[in-house]
């Protein structure tokens, strides 16, 4: 949540700013700040509402050029998305500007601190305070990131800070704490962004930042410290996707660009993990292969659709390992004191590798002395950082806030977890992995394939635009996929929309089947286990008798369903198991169409972020 940007070096400060705040636009999207050093002194601008309406400001009122600057765009926390609230923060005297991510929890103390100084606050936020202690602690030492190491000893809770200084005009300083921020290194020039996609249209290196850190940016060398004032050691990476991953290449959204890219992200997850012979090799996993064989149980923590990713996961780990499996929604983890120990396996999925939620489980987990492996997309980030081992997925950027490629590659990452501990413990036969493998690696095509028939299913989202609610039903690995279809109605197109195991019908939601309601079921192969698919071919027929309007998603071929269909949308066969990953093209591409016929923004839906970095 907020996006944050800072940069010096020889290039107008504004321009690389604004820009680097356009593709950071998902992380937050009710105001936008930006402030430059210039003419000795700091300019700055910010407006409520999109970044439309600060560059509209900047053309209306422009501010001296500068090669120095900071930039910010918010998910409001502490305060409303107003003029005032918007970052960045100035001091009384304006010569000192800071951006924030997080939420300083002892805010309220140290602002009556200040008042009492004399110090006069004008806005609402947490983040204003941070200004002001900058601002007396740098007219004692006159070091921007010596006074940021002392304001951050005194801070409590989650942050990313980035701020800059009239007085030392070529230096930006940046901080985090439990908060992503990353540095990037050009040539004389050099950035800091919550996001490596602020910055990659100038650079591919990048340096990690670690917990309780304080950088300090100059055009020809980046400075990393803890806290206290301990030097730290620089982590270099090579960012290995490029500028073009990060625009909409001609797409009307980033989401429709991504469900596009699903076909190759699913291929690319899967790319140097199985050897010549058809095994399973994930050299990112850590966790010595006699550790995993003593495995006892595996817990799943994550949120949203990451979490659904989960549930599904549970279903090939229990069923290719044998091993129990809980999945966990991870703002709740924690809380419950779960039962954990040496022998646990905790898997934390997460695309952004930032959800506070997620990053709180994982600690919980490895307190408690539990392996964490991380499911993650995004490299160098906290969660996976933290975890014993990672598998990364390799989806590329997934910028629009409703996760599309990121939950499918999340799901092939997790189906090779689960081979790859059946290999490793034994619980499935060599023959039985490379089976599988060769099913995995036709899902590429197969999600292809799904994406050419999708025009019938737009229509149909077309034609349902004035619908209030829309229910989707599924049984097994389908169940999650319904919470998951119905999750994507909810954020893009604001309709109330459940999911449901089919099953649990008859206890009670069957009573909000009405006539014309839309209902989307999912159907299992009737190749697999036929008890269930027979059971939601009744499953249908007792809602269609109510009214409802049904819309299957069956496989090709399944001929027993189309009598009970009133839109009938054909996926290509997969084993039970995988179908999540065909069937929830349908719905991702539905509820895109749905929200644009509503005339809803598909890529940044209200009251949304894409990386929830407060808990
Ligand atoms: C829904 C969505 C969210 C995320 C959730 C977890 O489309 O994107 O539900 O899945 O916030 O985010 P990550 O995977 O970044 O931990």
């Amino acid at each position: 949540m907020c996006g944050i940007v800072g940069y010096v070096g020889a290039q107008s400060a504004l321009d690389v700013v604004v820009a680097g705040l356009k593709r950071l636009e998902y992380r937050g999207y009710d105001s936008a700040g930006v402030a430059v050093l210039a003419d000795g002194g700091l300019a700055a601008a910010k407006k409520a509402g999109k970044l439309i309406n600060l560059e509209k400001e900047l053309k209306d009122r422009p501010l001296p050029t500068g090669s120095t600057g900071i930039g910010h765009t918010r998910w409001a926390t502490h305060g409303g998305p107003t003029d005032t609230n918007a970052h960045p923060h100035l001091d009384n005297a304006g010569r000192v500007a800071v951006v924030h991510n997080g939420i300083i929890e002892n805010f309220a103390a140290l602002r009556a601190e200040l008042e009492e100084r004399g110090h006069e606050l004008s806005s609402e936020t947490d983040t204003e305070v941070v200004a002001h202690l900058l601002a007396e602690e740098f007219s004692s030492c006159a070091d921007l990131a010596e006074a940021m190491r002392l304001v951050c000893r005194r801070l409590e809770g989650a942050f990313t800070l980035v701020a800059t200084h009239a007085d030392q005009p070529d230096v930006v300083v940046g901080a985090r704490r439990n908060s992503p921020l990353v540095v990037g290194v050009g040539e004389g020039e050099a950035f800091l962004a919550s996001d490596v996609a602020a910055f990659i249209a100038h650079t591919r290196s990048a340096v990690e930042l670690g917990q309780d850190q304080v950088v300090e940016l100059r055009r020809d060398r980046v400075t990393v410290t803890g806290f206290d004032g301990s030097p730290a050691e620089v982590r270099a990476y090579h960012v290995d996707w490029d500028a073009s991953a990060a625009e909409k290449g001609g797409y009307d959204y980033f989401m429709l660009k991504e469900i596009a890219e699903q076909p190759k992200a699913v291929a690319d997850t899967l790319l140097g993990r199985i050897d010549a012979g058809g095994s399973l090799t994930l050299d990112e996993v850590r966790i010595d292969d006699s550790e995993l064989r003593e495995i006892d149980k595996v817990v799943i923590v994550a949120c949203g659709t990451a979490f659904h990713a989960g549930m599904i996961a549970k279903y090939a780990i229990e069923h290719w390992t044998r091993l129990p499996c809980e999945v966990e929604l991870a703002s709740e983890f924690r809380y419950r004191d779960p039962i954990l120990g040496g022998q646990s396996l905790v898997i934390a999925i997460s695309q952004s590798g930032e959800t506070m939620d997620t990053l709180m489980a994982l600690r919980h987990a490895r307190e408690q002395g539990s392996r964490v492996l991380a499911i993650c997309n995004t490299n160098g980030s906290t969660i996976p950082r933290e975890s014993d081992a990672v598998l990364y997925t390799h989806a590329g950027p997934e910028v629009a806030v409703a996760s599309t490629k990121a939950f499918l590659t999340q799901l092939v990452a997790c189906y090779l977890v689960a081979l790859y501990l059946g290999q490793v413990r034994g619980t499935k036969w060599g023959d039985e992995i490379r089976a599988v493998i060769r099913d995995l690696s036709g899902i590429s095509a197969a999600v292809d394939r799904v994406l050419e028939t999708m025009e019938p299913v737009r229509a149909l989202a077309r034609s349902l635009a004035d619908k209030d609610t829309v229910l989707f039903l599924g049984r097994h690995v389908g169940y999650p996929v319904a919470l998951e279809g119905a999750l994507k109605l909810k954020e893009l197109a604001y309709m109330h929309a459940e999911g449901f195991a089919a099953g649990e019908l008859k206890h009670g939601p069957i009573a909000l089947i009405e006539e014309d309601l839309p209902v989307v079921v999912l159907v299992p192969s009737p190749r697999g286990r036929s008890v269930l698919h027979d059971k939601i071919v009744s499953n249908i027929q007792e809602i269609r008798a109510r009214g409802a309007r049904t819309i299957v998603i069956a496989e090709e071929g399944d001929e027993a369903v189309a009598p009970y269909a009133d839109h009938l949308v054909r996926i290509p066969a997969t084993p039970t198991l995988l179908q999540p990953l065909v069937a929830t093209v349908p719905l991702q591409v539905f509820a895109c169409e749905l929200a644009t016929a509503r005339g809803n923004e598909v890529d940044q839906p209200r009251n949304l972020a894409k990386s929830v970095t407060v808990e």
